[in-house]
């Protein structure tokens, strides 16, 4: 008989996560033995948290708002990507270590290109927001090539501490909401702000959408998000939220994890229909 590894996701808070439901289909796909906890640890708690399921023989957590850089200085070893972004969503338990990795980057990747087609090499791309979020996917998205990258974010400040970080590795450059450049069309633009959660809809640059811009949300819900809402009043065509981000970032935590990717088409189906 084999036994069951245990797997969990960490964050405060996380009761709204579909992470359990998302692994567990994933597991029930390709006929993997696991069990997923959803593990609710306040800030104070985190270390102690993490470290108690690595002792008690857990093979990997994810982890989430608003963990995922503290979390970075239990790791032994990070990734790239995770060294990159200055955050961490995926820990693996091997060998008395803790690997840090990050596969939000490649899951809002696989999301654009695969899932949804986009051509990224050569787009115009505008994020709003300068947080977490955005750390997370500057990396990978400026390693497709894009023809410019403006972060805008309500505080300049951060969004120029981001532009500055990655300028040696693409055309990134940051700004206000107020004056977000517009001389070319925005093929894409992503909302990484938090602000959805509260309900809010700040400033946005309406100016920047035209037609054919892909308005993309990380957040996701049942019922649009603000900022969804918002893009279409704007006349965005296509306005879609981060489902397909978030079922692809699992499914990558799934391959370093248990060495099996997931075929997350069926999954995503089912998360928009059931979440
Ligand atoms: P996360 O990890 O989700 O990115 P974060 O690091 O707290 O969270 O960052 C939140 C982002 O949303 C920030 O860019 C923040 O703008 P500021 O840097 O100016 O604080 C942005 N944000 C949150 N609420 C907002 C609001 N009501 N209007 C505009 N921006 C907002």
């Amino acid at each position: 008989m084999t036994t069951t590894d245990r797997y969990g996701v960490m964050g405060y808070p996380v009761s709204h996560s579909r992470s359990p439901v998302i692994h567990r289909l994933f597991a029930l796909q390709t006929g993997q033995n696991i069990q997923y906890e959803l593990l609710q640890i306040t800030p104070e708690k985190l270390s102690v948290a993490v470290r108690q399921f690595q002792r008690t023989g857990g093979k990997g957590l994810n982890i989430t708002v608003p963990h995922k850089t503290e979390v970075t200085k239990l790791c032994d070893h990070l990734s790239e990507r995770a060294a990159t972004a200055g955050a961490a969503n995926t820990l693996s338990f091997r060998d008395g270590e803790i690997r840090g990795d990050n596969t939000d980057g490649i899951g809002l990747l696989r999301d654009l290109v695969i899932n949804l087609g986009v051509t990224l090499e050569g787009a115009n791309i505008l994020i709003l927001g300068a947080g977490g979020a955005t750390r997370g996917i500057v990396g990978p998205l400026v390693e497709m090539q894009p023809r410019s990258l403006c972060i805008a974010n309500r505080t300049l400040e951060k969004g120029q501490i981001l532009a500055d970080h990655f300028a040696q590795s693409g055309p990134v450059s940051a700004c206000r909401f107020d004056l977000v450049p517009v001389a070319e069309q925005y093929d894409l633009i992503i909302n990484a702000t938090s602000a959805g959660v509260t309900g809010d809809v700040p400033p946005y640059p309406a100016a920047a959408i035209s037609p054919g811009t892909l308005c993309y949300d990380l957040s996701y819900g049942l019922k649009p998000t603000p900022f969804s809402v918002w893009a279409r009043e704007q006349g965005a065509e296509r306005s879609i939220m981060g489902w397909g981000m978030l079922v692809e970032q699992a499914a990558e935590s799934f391959h370093i994890w248990r060495g099996v990717r997931p075929n997350t088409a069926p999954v995503l189906k089912q998360m928009k229909i059931t979440a």
